[in-house]
């Protein structure tokens, strides 16, 4: 198996648990159109503020959202501890701009990371670099509700870049020091330009902040946003699936697809491309299978729950996992040796030496499996653990063939399968290699 490059992040028990639940949670959640509302619609202070004087989650309970992401298989959950609007869920004694000071009258974070750890999931905070709110962090022309802002110049008169940095390393301190064990740091995210009209590693001082975060926690996952190319754990392919094991200079590194429910990461009332469980099923089985993890996003409304269309799909995710989870715990891409057949993928757990097939497509009557000929001792379908016969075709079919293929066969394990497609929304065949 290829090697890995090496984390300075403890990542192996990321590397086992394959699913997290990404959680965007903030004052966008009333304007209930996308996180980026401040921006997109380019909104200033005193406007956006009414979500401030507004934001009184009272159906808040962060235990069901925990016991929702548990039963759906998720082992890890990273929640915006503060998104680019500048909001902080936490009591930071840095800012006013928390949620103690809304109508809701309480810290939100502590609850949730309790609510989560008692549920046995390990606990992951995204933080922005980016902040549309802090009186110090300059304007610039790319990314801000005051971006397009003629006299941004006279707007950035008195604000010093250094200060903000000096604010977010201070969050960043009570974040790793104040919530017990940190599993996973998400910082997001840097955009330099070669005109120096961006934001990268000199206006967050990532150098001096990636020392802090080590001094800090060093196990903990640092994501790969801080505009330090080589200072990474985890490479963070955004809403897209990567089409093989993604690398860095040609060498296979740690990575986890971020992804949403539908196309917003903050609530979105009116948004429709949300995606099926079968959809999302697939995305889980696509990421472990090219050796990678899925943190699947829910953006919580301005009352404080999971909205049902999120509770159904990750029900339904659940309803998979609860009979295929060990196609996923503990896999990985398979040998090369091994081939996907068509419309199938690959996962392998190198520990049990077992190799699962989810068949995305479920064919007629046989799988053939190239590759696997005189490697596999048993053959079952996982939901239901009913065996599958591995004396593939019989010779009159295998007569229909012609001389190529009937080559290629030799190297080629056929299975039998049944007619009907197993009642679940993946089926797995499951296949015991021989030892
Ligand atoms: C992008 C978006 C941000 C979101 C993040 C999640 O950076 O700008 O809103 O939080 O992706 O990966």
């Amino acid at each position: 198996m290829e090697k890995v490059r090496a984390t300075a992040g403890d990542t192996s028990w990321f590397i086992h648990d394959r699913f997290g639940l990404f959680i965007h949670w903030g004052l966008y959640a009333l304007g209930a159109r996308h996180e980026w509302v401040k921006h997109n619609e380019q909104i200033p202070d005193d406007r956006y503020d009414s979500y401030f004087r507004h934001f009184d989650p009272d159906l808040y309970n962060p235990e069901l959202w925990a016991k929702a992401a548990a039963q759906a298989g998720m082992k890890y959950f990273v929640v915006t501890t503060k998104h680019h609007e500048g909001f902080c869920l936490w009591d930071t004694k840095l800012t006013d701009y928390k949620a103690p000071n809304t109508p809701t009258h309480r810290d939100l974070l502590n609850p949730m990371v309790k609510a989560f750890r008692d549920q046995n999931l390990r606990v992951g905070f995204y933080h922005s670099l980016i902040d549309w709110h802090h009186p110090h962090y300059v304007i610039d022309p790319h990314i801000g509700p005051y971006r397009n802002q003629p006299d941004r110049a006279q707007m950035n008169k008195g604000r010093d870049q250094a200060k903000y940095a000096k604010y977010l390393h201070g969050q960043v301190r009570e974040l790793l020091t104040k919530f017990g064990r940190v599993d996973i740091l998400w910082l997001d995210f840097s955009y330099p330009k070669a005109d120096g009209s961006g934001k990268g590693r000199k206006d967050w001082q990532s150098e001096k902040l990636y020392a802090l975060i080590r001094k800090l926690s060093p196990k903990v996952i640092l994501n790969d946003r801080l505009d330090l190319p080589d200072k990474f754990d985890v490479k963070t392919p955004e809403q897209i699936q990567p089409l093989e094991w993604v690398r860095v200079n040609g060498q296979r590194v740690v990575w986890e697809a971020c992804q949403t429910f539908s196309g917003s990461w903050g609530y979105h009332r009116d948004e429709a491309s949300w995606k099926s469980v079968e959809q999302l099923v697939q995305m889980l089985i696509d990421s472990v299978s090219k050796g990678g993890n899925l943190l699947l996003n829910v953006g919580p409304t301005g009352r404080g729950e999971f909205d049902q269309r999120a509770l159904d799909r990750l029900a339904g995710m659940g309803a998979w996992m609860q009979r295929h989870s060990r196609s996923i715990y503990g896999c990985t891409q398979a040998p090369d040796e091994f081939k996907a057949p068509q419309d199938c993928r690959l996962t392998y757990n190198p520990q049990t030496k077992r190799i699962y097939v989810h068949v995305f497509a479920w064919p007629f009557k046989h799988l053939h499996l190239e590759g696997f000929a005189g490697k596999v001792e048993y053959a079952q379908l996982l939901n239901d653990a009913s065996e599958l016969s591995l004396q593939g075709m019989d010779e009159w079919h295998l007569s229909q063939l012609g001389s190529q293929l009937r080559q290629r066969m030799k190297t080629t394990l056929t299975l039998t399968l049944p007619i009907q497609k197993p009642p679940t929304t993946v089926p797995v065949i499951e296949l015991f290699l021989k030892k």
